[in-house]
């Protein structure tokens, strides 16, 4: 499934989007809303001091007595005493609200954390458990920005977001409490002006969801042309090829920029638009509360408390239609999450799969056909059957599908057709874990991990004694190596093992491959990017990984090939040949002993 060209199409599923948010919510939906309720105090502030204006206006400088029955008795407060208590109870409020505000800030900050981790987690889970084909089809970029700055974006800002929305729309309210309070008259003309200052909102979503689609794409492409840079430095560095980064780069920031302004031109008319809206509201206000004051409907305070609200309404409503603004975005970035959740790996294990102990006879391809795309087939009909203790050579014609038939063995890939069956049970039907793991592989470029030679070789048996351990890195004719490493085999390695030398590096793989004790090898060229020399050394410590094994090796050499009990010809996706050396020698104009003739013959024999 190829990420780049979804388009998440769930993004304005909002219940659907939050039902599926809910699990990761669930655990600290608590702390959530005690965060929002501690948020309402820290919104309803505004609220407060444009209410204090009306006793303040009404009573202090009106110079009255404030006076008013409580349960029959009768109240007289005094103005001088008013106009001490109420900026007294302004600022006490303004304390409590800043703790309030830290509690918030705190909780906010600790749950949207939280969330976001379990969504990366889970993402994490989700795509390490995909194929080989999923990792064909989707560039490292693409896959950082989805797997890992998406949900950051998403759930991160969402409970962000969200708080910000309760604090404004709290703010609002009690703003509005006011002014119903001070005018209910004057406040419908206000909160009608308010919705109408809305409806852009809802225009811009699309625009917002293309917008965010196409700049995860270039942000993504950014990240590749990175680690292409990084891992490519030495092929950069040769070509000279840092103008073409360069150049590739700066065609994508630009880009990133254009769809950045594009949406800017297209959304950003919506704030003033808002606030044009909202000053028209405020001159109606205005005349019509002069004319209500006039008639003796209005006190001056209640005009002065709702004047006030309704100027304090800007700041809430200008936050919550910004929020409301990238809250889309969110919700965009949360679709393709989700997206991601639901796609299945292409390999895995059926119902009820069988365990795979050992190979006790044999492992049988049945009319194998094979591709990896609709274009064309690259194997076609392959029937093979290597026995236990068999070591099968193949070779053939570059890009004929050797590396491709091996790689079908641990299911890397499924069969388009035929079976493929170890001791009679077709792969399809024995678990991924335990296939795999009587599986050693050694490949041309082996993959080391950060970490130490110890950790790497470890990797192949985790369960691995010491002794075990010590045996591999003997029979990989490490010790010598490792002999001239300060640390020894607790040497760091740097990033895919680069600090070793390529011969270095598949000695390592061999004794990686040597721990696992696994019943099956596979050996693709695995030493062909070796010097003679160095090809000796881990020529021998094949030779010790496969003793009593049963072998698939994909050779150039002809010692190797020599060595095999049988020769597998594969000639553009066909087996063409199969059988001893002398056998396929023997077959006159034979493809083997075409290859023998152009390739084998010249090399030496017998390391
Ligand atoms: N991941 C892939 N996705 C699509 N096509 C692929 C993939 N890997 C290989 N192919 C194609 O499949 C065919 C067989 O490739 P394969 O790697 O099996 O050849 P090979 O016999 O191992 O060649 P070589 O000796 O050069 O390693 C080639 O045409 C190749 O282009
Ligand atoms: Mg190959």
């Amino acid at each position: 499934m190829k990420l780049s060209k979804t388009t998440a199409q769930n993004s304005f599923r909002y219940s659907w989007l939050m039902s599926r948010l809910f699990p990761y919510i669930k655990p600290v939906l608590g702390r959530i809303i005690l965060g929002i309720l501690v948020a309402i105090p820290v919104g309803l502030l505004d609220g407060v001091v444009a209410f204090a204006l009306k006793p303040y206006m009404d009573y202090v400088v009106g110079q009255h007595d404030w006076v008013f029955t409580i349960m029959g008795h009768e109240v007289i407060i005094p103005y001088l005493a008013l106009s001490a208590a109420i900026p007294f109870a302004v600022v006490l409020f303004a304390s409590v609200q800043g703790l309030f505000k830290y509690l918030n800030s705190y909780l906010t900050a600790w749950t949207s954390q939280k969330m976001t981790n379990f969504v990366k987690i889970g993402l994490f889970e989700k795509l390490i458990s995909m194929d080989p084909k999923f990792f064909d089809e989707n560039p490292s970029g693409i896959i950082i920005s989805r797997y890992l700055n998406d949900p950051e974006t998403a759930s991160k800002g969402l409970v962000d977001k969200c708080k910000n929305m309760v604090m404004s729309l709290v703010g609002a309210l009690g703003l509005i409490g006011v002014m119903l309070y001070s005018s209910w008259k004057l406040a419908i003309v206000g909160v009608v002006v308010l919705c109408v200052a809305f409806v852009p909102v809802a225009l811009i979503r699309k625009r917002i969801k293309k917008a965010s689609n196409e700049n995860m794409v270039v942000l993504g492409d950014m990240t590749t042309n990175f680690n292409e840079t990084y891992s490519g430095n030495k092929v950069v560095t040769a070509y000279c090829l840092q103008k073409r980064q360069h150049d590739l780069f700066v065609h994508q920031v630009n880009e990133s920029f254009n769809i950045t302004m594009s949406l800017t031109k297209r959304s950003a008319w919506m704030s003033p638009l808002m606030y044009f809206i909202a000053s028209i509201g405020i001159a109606i206000v205005l005349f019509y509360g002069t004319s209500l004051i006039l008639t003796g409907e209005m006190t001056a305070g209640s005009f002065a408390s709702f004047v006030t609200s309704l100027l304090l309404l800007y700041k809430p409503i200008k936050t919550l239609g910004g929020t409301l603004t990238t809250i889309q975005t969110l919700f965009v970035a949360l679709g393709r999450v989700f997206e991601l959740f639901d796609i299945e790996a292409a390999i895995r294990n059926c119902e009820n799969p069988k365990t795979l102990k050992d190979l006790n006879n044999s492992i049988k391809f049945t009319n194998v056909s094979f591709s990896y795309n609709e274009e064309k087939e690259v194997l076609h009909n392959i029937n093979l059957e290597v026995q236990k203790g068999e070591t099968i050579a193949i070779v053939g014609n570059s890009g004929g599908g050797k590396s491709t038939l091996v790689n079908l063995i641990p299911r890397f890939y499924d069969v388009n057709e035929g079976t493929i069956a170890i001791d009679g049970v077709d792969i399809r039907e024995i678990s991924l874990e335990s296939l795999r793991k009587n599986i050693a592989m050694v490949f041309q470029d082996n993959f080391l991990f950060t970490g130490t030679i110890r950790e790497n070789i470890m990797m192949g048996n985790p369960d691995a004694t010491e002794e075990e351990l010590w045996q591999a890195v003997e029979s990989a004719h490490l010790e010598e190596m490792l002999a001239e490493l300060p640390d020894g085999i607790d040497t760091v390695l740097g990033e895919r093992g680069t600090t070793l030398s390529g011969g270095q590096r598949q000695r390592v793989a061999i004794a990686r491959a040597m721990v696992r004790k696994s019943p099956i090898v596979i050996l693709d060229e695995a030493t062909s990017a070796l010097d003679n020399k160095s090809e000796a050394v881990v020529q021998k410590a094949l030779d010790n990984l496969i003793q009593n094994k049963t072998v698939f090796v994909i050779a150039h050499r002809l010692s190797t090939i020599q060595n095999a009990h049988r020769i597998a010809v594969i000639n553009e996706g066909h087996l063409v040949e199969l059988g001893t050396h002398d056998e396929l020698m023997s077959i006159e104009n034979g493809q083997y002993k075409m290859l023998y003739d152009m390739q084998f013959k010249t090399q030496t024999v017998g390391v």
